[in-house]
């Protein structure tokens, strides 16, 4: 089957890793396993990290990439892959599609029965694409991590990326007052679009907020503490400009903030953001959508860093 897939590592150029061809079909792992018919996918930043060779290792090459599926499973139901799967061998205990098993970017992937989420009627494969990873990443920090039901305003880091996109578009329609950085003018107009108020990154925000949504790391850490009111949440899930922020202690304790962890989410939580995006009548924020042949071109708009939301593969293309 045709599939797109890390043959190497490259830490610099991590799209000279890529490459696009003939794969073996997914085994399904044990009875309990099957195969699902890809009809749409979607790019995430931990793609790009697996080119680099961050969390696979070179005995796993070569690897089908991608995390996030909507398809048809084996009896005609249209589903959402859920991308976490339970492995023994891994330290967490678990691992997320193409780490350790075969990826989403291909004709067909195989995954546990249990993580198959009915696709809500109506939904496009495209939309559902998007949530299983960067939705449900930001869903769960909002939600379980950062108990947005306890809040009034919320502040996105770095809002142009997949998950922070999706936290602005999930915390305005839950009613939030939702302030959002980014360093590109262009990004700060659409972010306004979506209802939050944006600002460059560093400004001094009109007040301070309850739960901060931090995937830059490094970058913009500072001033999410500087932000934060307090009691509140700094919810962390990434670091894409760098794991090693300075963080003032004083300030942690003074202010009794929270720094916490939130990786991924469960299939129920999963089970929930479906349904509170058809409640709400929310949709992914969608940068570009490619034909699976273009995934080439797909990589390079996710590495530009110039993205508004996800990059989608269109399978049936
Ligand atoms: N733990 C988990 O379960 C989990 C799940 C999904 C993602 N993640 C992690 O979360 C991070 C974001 O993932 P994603 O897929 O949303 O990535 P993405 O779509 O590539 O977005 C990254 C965003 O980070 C911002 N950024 C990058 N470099 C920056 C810098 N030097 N200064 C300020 N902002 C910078 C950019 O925002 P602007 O251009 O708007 O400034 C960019 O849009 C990644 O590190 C990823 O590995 C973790």
């Amino acid at each position: 089957m045709y599939a797109a897939y890390a043959a190497r590592f490259d830490t610099d150029s991590p799209l000279a890793a890529l490459a696009v061809g003939e794969r073996p079909d997914p085994a399904p792992q044990d009875p309990d396993w099957v195969t699902v018919q890809v009809r749409a996918s979607s790019l995430n930043h931990h793609d790009l990290w697996s080119l680099r060779g961050v969390g696979l290792t070179e005995a796993r090459l070569p690897m089908i990439l991608g995390c996030d599926a909507a398809g048809v499973d084996p009896d005609g139901n249209e589903v959402v892959v859920y991308p976490v799967v339970a492995d023994p061998t891994d330290p967490r205990g678990v691992s997320i599609l193409s780490e350790n098993h075969p990826g989403t970017f291909a004709e067909r992937v195989a995954v546990p029965r249990a993580n198959l989420v009915p696709l809500p009627a109506g939904m496009p494969f495209t939309d559902a694409a998007c949530l299983p990873t960067a939705w449900l990443t930001a869903w769960r920090m909002l939600t379980t991590r950062g108990r947005i039901d306890q809040a009034d305003a919320v502040l996105v880091q770095g809002a142009g990326g997949g998950v922070a996109t999706a936290a602005v578009a999930l915390a305005v329609a839950s009613g939030k007052r939702v302030y959002a950085t980014s360093r590109d003018a262009g990004k700060r107009e659409r972010i306004e679009a979506l209802g939050a108020t944006a600002l460059e990154p560093g400004a001094r925000l009109p007040e301070r907020v309850d739960v901060v949504i931090e995937t830059v790391g490094a970058a913009t850490f500072d001033h999410s503490m500087k932000s934060a009111a307090p009691g509140a949440r700094i919810v962390v899930s990434g670091a894409t400009a760098g794991y090693e922020p300075k963080v003032n202690l004083r300030r942690v304790f003074a202010m009794q903030l929270e720094i916490l962890g939130s990786s991924m989410g469960t299939p129920g939580e999963l089970a929930d953001l479906l349904a509170f995006c058809v409640a709400r009548e929310v949709r992914p924020v969608i940068d570009t959508v490619y034909g699976f042949s273009q995934v080439e071109e797909a990589f390079a708009r996710l590495e530009s860093g110039e993205v508004f939301g996800k990059v989608v593969l269109d399978h049936t293309k």
